[in-house]
Formats: C-alpha cells, structure tokens, sequence
C-alpha cells in the first residue's frame, strides 16, 4: 500500500515554529518513527510552501497512490484551486491539522478541502499523522 504525506507552507519548520502550538520535534524525526511503526507500508514524504506544487503532487501520485495524508497548512482556509485538485484525482485524501485549529482563531475554523477529503483529523499533535494512515488503513 502506497501513502503520501503531503505537508504544505511553513510545516518544514516543525520543531522550531510556534513550538507551544506545533511542539518540538521536527517532521523529519516523526517521518523515520512512522515507517518503523509501518515496515509492510509504502510511505513516502513531500513538502512544499508553494501551492502550484502541492497540486502538481495531487496530480502525479493521484492515480495510483493508495492514500494522501494532507496537512495543507495555512491554504486549508483559503484554497479553492487544491480543492479541485483533491477532486480531479482518484486516491483518498484524509486532511490533518496537528493542531484542533477550532480552538483557533475563527479564520481556522473554515476549510475550503474538507468537503473534498475522505475525512478530517486534527488536534491531535504529530499523532494526527499516523491516526489518517490507521483510518486509511480502516476503509
Ligand atoms: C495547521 C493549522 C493551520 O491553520 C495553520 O495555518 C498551519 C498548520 C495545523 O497543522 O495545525 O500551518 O494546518
């Protein structure tokens, strides 16, 4: 089975962003305990501050990857054009948000992917990541 995590602006500095809010472990460390906890799985990683890559990376694992874990960041709230992307491709997308971005300022509480993803988790720190491949995993 082949999963992408797909992260989106800003969460390449996990570790050293906003650690109260996002924690202190950078993604890269989190990304090598997941494939241990997950040998039989195909994981593969991508991260991207532009929006036209992370459609570009839809596109390319869209129709043979077996699910997309997508944390797309702060165009969550305002991306119409990864909405599309979401819907122009055959593989599952589950959103995660590492933080519970309802207990945020009210501009967070809006997603403009939600209605396009197989579901939604967040607020669950780094674990938001593995607790989409378990759901992935579940469907
Ligand atoms: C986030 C929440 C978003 O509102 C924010 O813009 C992010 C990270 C999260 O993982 O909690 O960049 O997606």
């Amino acid at each position: 089975m082949k999963i992408l995590i797909l992260n989106g602006p800003n969460l390449n500095l996990l570790g050293k962003r906003e650690p109260g809010v996002y924690g202190s472990r950078g993604f890269d460390d989190y990304f090598d305990e997941l494939r241990q906890r997950y040998p039989s799985l195909e994981l593969e990683y991508y991260q991207s501050n532009h929006e036209g890559a992370l459609i570009d990376k839809l596109h390319e694992v869209g129709f043979s990857f077996d699910g997309v874990v997508f944390n797309a960041g702060a165009y969550t709230h305002t991306s119409v054009a990864l909405q599309d992307a979401i819907r122009a491709i055959k593989t599952p997308v589950v959103e995660v948000h590492i933080s519970n971005v309802h207990q945020r300022e009210e501009f967070r509480h809006k997603s403009m992917i939600s209605c396009a993803c197989k579901g939604v988790i967040c607020g669950f720190g780094l674990d938001s990541y593995r607790l989409a491949i378990e759901a992935l995993l579940a469907s």
